[in-house]
């Protein structure tokens, strides 16, 4: 059996622990040597994977900005940058977005059964659109991004799959940035959801690093024995 891909989950959050506002302009949470350090992280993974809602939404593009970083990939033998992964219940996904138009990687898109077909048609000439079951569970996505050759996956969001992936236990890693302002809107998301997560009062998540970055602060956490640091 293929080891589960070593899982880092990033994010950036208010003061008052939200991951956007609840207007329709994006939020800028990070800062600019913020957003080169995320580009160094996922340049050191085989994949990043956003969630569908982050996909529609943001309409990010996923790649690594650096060029030289791009060529130490290559270097290395490796493409420019990672495999990008999202996730979608609706298939409700554009073949136009910067997700699937952006850089000439691999895009690989996992839904339920009952929408594969919808979704092959929605998105299968720019993507490999995998039949994950019902419902996609964040250990069937890992065992198929194992079979992949994805030994390192960057999830960067939104809350509703940080919370899948911390709530089922298979995070080893968390880079929490904090961001000097409050966003102070209900309507807003969260960086998660509720749930029973397996660091609670009684067990607490290791930290490993805190790190000021210009006006943010990073906090990285070792959520499983597998954080090298
Ligand atoms: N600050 C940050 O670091 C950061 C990073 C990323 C995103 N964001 C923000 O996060 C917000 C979006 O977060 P969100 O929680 O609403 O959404 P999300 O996590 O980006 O995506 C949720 C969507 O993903 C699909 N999905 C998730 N789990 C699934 C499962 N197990 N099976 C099938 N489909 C699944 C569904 O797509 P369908 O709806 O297609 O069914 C679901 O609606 C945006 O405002 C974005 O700006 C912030």
């Amino acid at each position: 059996m293929t080891a589960r891909p070593y899982v880092l989950l990033s994010c950036a959050m208010s003061i008052d622990g939200y991951i956007d506002d609840a207007t329709t302009e994006r939020l800028l949470l990070s800062n600019d040597a913020d957003l080169d350090r995320i580009d160094a992280v996922r340049a050191g993974c085989d994949a990043i994977m956003v969630g569908a809602a982050t996909v529609r939404r943001d309409d990010p593009r996923l790649l690594v900005r650096s060029e030289r970083r791009r060529a130490e990939r290559v270097a290395l033998g490796l493409p420019p940058c990672p495999v990008k992964v999202t996730v979608t219940a609706s298939g409700d996904l554009d073949p136009t977005a910067r997700f699937f138009t952006m850089g000439d990687g691999a895009k690989v898109v996992y839904c339920p059964s009952g929408v594969a077909e919808k979704t092959r048609e929605q998105v299968g000439a720019v993507a490999t659109v995998v039949d994950a079951g019902d419902p996609v569970t964040p250990e069937a996505v890992l065992a198929d991004l194992a079979g992949r050759g994805v030994g390192r996956l960057m999830v960067e969001g939104g809350g509703t799959v940080h919370c899948q992936f911390l709530t089922a236990g298979v995070a080893d890693e968390l880079h929490l940035v904090v961001a000097p302002f409050f966003v102070g809107d209900g309507r807003a998301p969260r960086f998660v959801g509720d749930g029973h997560f397996p660091w609670h009062s009684g067990r607490r998540a290791r930290v490993v690093e805190v790190r000021q970055i210009g006006d943010v602060v990073l906090t990285r956490y070792a959520l499983s024995d597998r954080c090298e640091a």
